[in-house]
């Protein structure tokens, strides 16, 4: 190939380059639009400008004070206060179905250390693999223990038990707690006050513990 035919070659080429292009006339028509609802928002889209609002920001952060569904307002129980633990308590009552999903939920979290039966033999304890008793829920040490000392123990941990703070929720927290108190009224402990059906105010420390429970079965 000499000169002469190799620019004629490499202009064809840059010819055809430049016309496969179509520059002139851009194909960028998307076709028919099927489902213009879908295609073309009429909500304002995340990241859009957006003229209702002072900022012209169409995300929203949510409105002081909302409460999201399901949820309690934040408590402030403080790391340490063990004076506001024996105090501390919630507004929230259980159904039965819910009190299921406390003991569902306890024996996910709880029982490998705990015990099913709430003894403090879960396998974890039984087979040596963790040195500390886990806290014996039937037993007399623990049968009246206010609900905010062990709401306390299952956010932020006690000695060689850790904080089950980023695993469980608020709710699931007290959930898991009402299903230990139920469980302990029926082996000794207080009335239990947690459920639905009870309107009665949140546990106290009752004063004479003996009263309520021996009519009860103590297993
Ligand atoms: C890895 C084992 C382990 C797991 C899992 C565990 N605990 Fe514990 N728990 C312990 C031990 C050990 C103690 C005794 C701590 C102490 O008194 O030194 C304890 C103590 C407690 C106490 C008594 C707190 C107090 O103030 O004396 C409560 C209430 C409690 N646990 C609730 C729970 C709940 C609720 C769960 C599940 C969310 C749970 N634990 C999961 C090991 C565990």
């Amino acid at each position: 190939m000499n000169k002469t035919q190799s620019i004629v070659v490499a202009s064809l080429m840059i010819g055809l380059g430049l016309a496969s292009c179509n520059s002139g006339n851009m194909r960028r028509d998307p076709g028919r639009v099927y489902a213009p609802d879908m295609t073309y928002s009429r909500a304002y889209d995340a990241y859009t400008y957006n003229p209702n609002f002072a900022d012209s920001e169409s995300s929203r952060l949510p409105v002081p004070g909302t409460i999201a569904m399901g949820h309690e307002l934040p408590d402030h129980l403080k790391e340490g206060d063990t004076t506001a633990y024996k105090t501390f308590t919630t507004s929230l009552r259980f159904s039965e179905d819910e009190l299921k999903e406390g003991q569902r939920l306890f024996n996910i979290y709880c029982a490998i250390c705990h015990g099913a039966e709430l003894d403090g033999q879960g396998p974890l304890y039984k087979n040596g693999k963790f040195a500390a008793m886990p806290a014996n829920f039937k037993d007399g040490k623990y049968l009246h223990m206010p609900v905010g000392q062990m709401y306390a123990a299952a956010k932020y941990g006690k000695n060689a038990m850790g904080s089950y703070a980023s695993q469980l929720d608020k709710k699931q927290r007290w959930q898991i707690i009402a299903y230990i108190k139920q469980v302990q009224s029926q082996n000794g402990g207080d009335a239990f006050t947690l459920g639905t059906a009870t309107a009665a105010a949140p546990q106290a420390n009752a004063a004479d513990s003996t009263a309520t429970g021996d009519k009860n079965n103590k297993g």
